[in-house]
Order: C-alpha cells, then structure tokens, then sequence
C-alpha cells in the first residue's frame, strides 16, 4: 500500500512516562531455561513478536500472548480518537468531544476524522457538497428492500443493503486509488441514512422519500423518515439539531467491536461497502451498539420507579445486566453519556418528557451509590439515555442500532484508511492455543459407538 497519505504520526502516549533510568527495555527470564531477554519498549507496549525468540527448544514456535477478548493488546497504532477510560475523556483528533459537540456539526466532525484536520470554508463546502451528492441510492436497492419481511428489523436491512452496495459500485475494489477510496467514503456516509430510512419507511408501510438535499445531513434523514403527503417535511430545528449532535457522539470511539470489524476484515483488501457491512453487523449486538434498544426493552420491563431497587437486586445476583451501563474502557461516567443526558432537557421540551426517564434517573441513582456497581466501576454509558430522545423523537427501538450505524460510519471509513496506509498492517489473523485432540485415524461410521 502507498503511505503518501498517512498522517504524521503522534506517537506519543499523553501519559506516556520517560524511563527512569534512561532504559526502555522489559528484562524476561525464561524460568524453565534460565535464558534472559531484553525486550524493547515503545509506547508502554512491547511488540507480541519480540517474545517468539523465547523458546525451550529451537524448533518451539516460541512464546505468544494469550488475550481473549483483546483485553490488554493494542492491535494498531492509530492518530483518529484517544479515551482515557479512568478520567471520561474522548477526542477526536485531539478536539474534546464535549467542544465538538457544542461548536462543530456531524458532517464537519466527519471530515475531521477522516482527513484529520477541521475543513476550511471551502473544504467544508466541497465536502459538504460532495457527501449530499451522493445521497441518492440505485433504483434496484429499492426492490431488494421490498423483498424484506414486513416485520424485518431495519438493523438487518441496512447490513444487508450496504452490502449489496458492493456489487453497483464494482470499482471499490480497487482500494490502492487513493480517489477511488475517497469516492467511496463520500457514498459510504451519504448513502447510510438514505439506506436506513428506506428500511425504516419499509418497516412502516410507507413510500420510500427521496433525499432532498437542500436540507442539512440531519434534516434530509429526517425528511426521508418522516415525510408524508407535503410538499415538504418541516423540521424541527431544536430536534435536527439534537440528530446532529447525536450523530457527532458516536461518530468515532477508536477500537472497539465494530472498528476492530471494519479493520479485520478490511485488511482482506475487500471493498469497504463489504467491510462496513460487516462492522454494521458487529454493531447490531446487544453488547454494542444493540444495547441503546435492549435499555428501553429493559425500562419497559421495569415499568415503574417502584421496580428499580428489586431489578438492581435481580442484576446483582446475577439476572440480567444492567443495559447501558459498564463499558470496556471507560471506568469512569462516559462523556458522551454527559452530553446527552443536557441533549434530552432540550428534546423533551419539544418532545415532552418521556415517561421512562423517571425509571432511567431512578436507576442511575441508585446504580451509581450502590456497591456492586461502584466497586466494578459501573456507569452509564452512550447507550443508557440516547435510547429516551430516540423514542421521544418518534423513532422505534429497532431504529436506535441504526442511528448509531449513521454516526459510526464516518468513524469506521477514517479507521478503515488508516489501516490501508499504515505499512505495519497485514491481512488480521490471530494466532490460536490449541487444546484439541491429537493425531486420530478416522473411524468409519459402522465403527463409532452410539453412546
Ligand atoms: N450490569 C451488571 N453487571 C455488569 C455490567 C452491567 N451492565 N457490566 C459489567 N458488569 C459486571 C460483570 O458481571 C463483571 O462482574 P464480575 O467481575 O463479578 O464477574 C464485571 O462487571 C466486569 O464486566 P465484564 O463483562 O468483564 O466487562 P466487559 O469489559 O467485558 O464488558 C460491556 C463491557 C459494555 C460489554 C458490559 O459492561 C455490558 O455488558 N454492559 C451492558 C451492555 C451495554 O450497555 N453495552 C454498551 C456499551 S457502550 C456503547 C458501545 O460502545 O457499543
């Protein structure tokens, strides 16, 4: 791959502290032969290959790490999105997210991510331009969402129809031109809502809208949503604006589930519509970015403020989890989370208030002072109040993953480049520790015993 185009790269850790005695090496002694190794250490990580010359015996395939889950591996070196977990914090290219969400809009944040920098007036009105040009999808991706079930949940509509994406846009395989990758990502982020709003409209009933594109990123999916028989859909700008800013909350949150996705199987060199359906389908878990939906099946079920403290006793021995709050990195309350919770006042008061906030606030209270909860550092994430302004803005909780896909979108192509640029990257293939049989004859099926 060329790296004309990588970004320069910021290798320094913010908290990355200069060695004490001007050493940056790990000392190793191998126990079972006594032999010691010096290890180089860059970025507080050491390189997994560095440990494959520790071996008993020459011909040993060497020492590997075993880390299930991706709990303490770094699998990139990346300049997109920092988290510091312990503290709340999230950056787009080094921009807290609270300012972007304050003073920036989804489709500048998107160019952010994607080239690095914040756009220039008239970098901002081509991109702008270019992304609304492209909003449109073919006539045929239509007939194939007919073909959905009428009860089909749009997550799987919209998977599938960024898949098949691929097969009308044949020259995205040829991710080594760096404008072709462009154009696709201008298709990848202006296609997304239009995708989703089809699925949404087929869920309905309704008749397909087109994309108007006068209207703001946010407007146009609205209009595309909620369109009936005017001329034309008019918005609210306290509730586009809310969109908007949600948009921007999950446009980018470094390597989690669905970027790791978007990374592993883009490293194949698949056309990024193949690989986006593939970290749409990752998303789609109610682990990720399925638990903004599994937090209102939760409320739901709870039905009143009365319910919290036998629920929290339910999640504590045990039953169920408490939807929206915990997260891998964050051991701390999730700034996105923060944002959001002043986001829902301004909604509601267009809105009105909905109801279930009550039962959320009561959880949180009580979460957030009870022990089992405290001491695992337990806090509400992204997922536990978006779910409330999504349906108090009319959505369906089966639209909520696919909210989170739009915004994601541009957080996965931005990861996606960069892994194609970066010249240390190969296809992705963890190694495994085999605990299976040894060597066996094949039995022939008379043979095999029937207990
Ligand atoms: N409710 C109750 N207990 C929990 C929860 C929860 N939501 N989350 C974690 N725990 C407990 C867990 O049982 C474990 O306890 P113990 O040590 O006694 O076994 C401990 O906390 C550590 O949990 P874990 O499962 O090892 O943590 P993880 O880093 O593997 O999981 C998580 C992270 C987000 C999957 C998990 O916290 C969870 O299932 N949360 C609910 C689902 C959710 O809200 N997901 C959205 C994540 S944010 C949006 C996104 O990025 O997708």
């Amino acid at each position: 791959m060329p790296n004309s185009n990588a970004p320069s790269a910021t290798e320094k850790k913010d908290n990355a502290m200069p060695p004490m005695n001007g050493k940056s090496t790990l000392s190793i002694t191998d126990n079972r032969t006594g032999k010691s190794f010096e290890i180089p250490i860059e970025n507080d990580t050491i390189r997994a290959v560095d440990l494959r010359q520790i071996k008993v015996k020459d011909d040993d395939f060497g020492l590997m790490t075993y880390d299930p889950a991706f709990m303490n591996t770094a699998a990139c070196k990346s300049n997109i999105t920092y988290i510091d977990g312990d503290k709340g914090i999230l950056r787009y290219r080094g921009y807290p997210i609270e300012q972007l969400a304050e003073k920036s809009n989804f489709l500048e944040t998107a160019y952010l991510l994607i080239y690095g920098e914040l756009p220039n007036k008239s970098q901002n009105e081509e991109w702008m331009n270019n992304i609304m040009m492209h909003t449109l999808i073919h006539e045929n991706v239509k007939k194939f969402v007919d073909g959905f079930h009428y009860d089909a949940h749009p997550m799987g509509m919209l998977i599938s129809s960024v898949a098949a994406l691929s097969t009308f846009y044949t020259d995205a395989k040829d991710i080594a031109d760096m404008n072709g990758r462009k154009l696709q990502i201008y298709r990848l982020v202006g296609k997304m809502p239009t995708l989703a709003a089809f699925a949404f409209r087929h869920s309905v009933g309704r008749q397909y809208v087109y994309p108007d594109n006068e209207l703001s990123y946010a407007g146009n999916f609205l209009s595309m949503l909620f369109k009936m028989t005017e001329l034309r859909y008019r918005i609210n700008p306290v509730l586009e604006h809310a969109l908007d800013v949600l948009f921007i909350l999950h446009a980018d949150h470094e390597q989690n589930c669905s970027t790791s996705a978007m990374r592993n199987v883009g490293s194949s060199q698949v056309d990024p519509f193949s690989a986006t359906a593939a970290a749409a389908a990752a998303l789609y878990g109610p682990l990720h970015g399925g638990a903004n939906e599994a937090v209102l099946v939760m409320l739901d079920e709870i039905g009143s403020k009365n319910n919290v403290p036998a629920f929290i006793k339910n999640v504590k021995d045990g039953r169920g989890r408490l939807m929206g709050f915990g997260h891998r990195v964050y051991k701390n309350y999730d700034p996105r989370a923060k944002v959001i919770k002043k986001l829902a006042d301004e909604v509601f008061e267009v809105t009105g208030r909905n109801p279930k906030l009550d039962i959320a606030l009561e959880l949180e209270r009580i979460a957030l002072e009870d022990d089992y909860f405290v001491k695992r550092k337990l806090y509400p994430n992204v997922d536990f109040y978006s779910g409330l302004i999504y349906q108090a803005m009319g959505f369906p909780v089966e639209m909520f993953p696919v909210l989170f896909a739009i915004g994601r979108t541009p957080g996965w192509a931005a990861q996606w480049e960069e892994m194609l640029l970066d010249p240390e990257q190969k296809i992705a293939r963890p190694r495994q520790v085999y605990l299976g049989h040894g060597l066996r004859e094949y039995i022939m099926m008379g043979k095999r015993s029937e207990n």
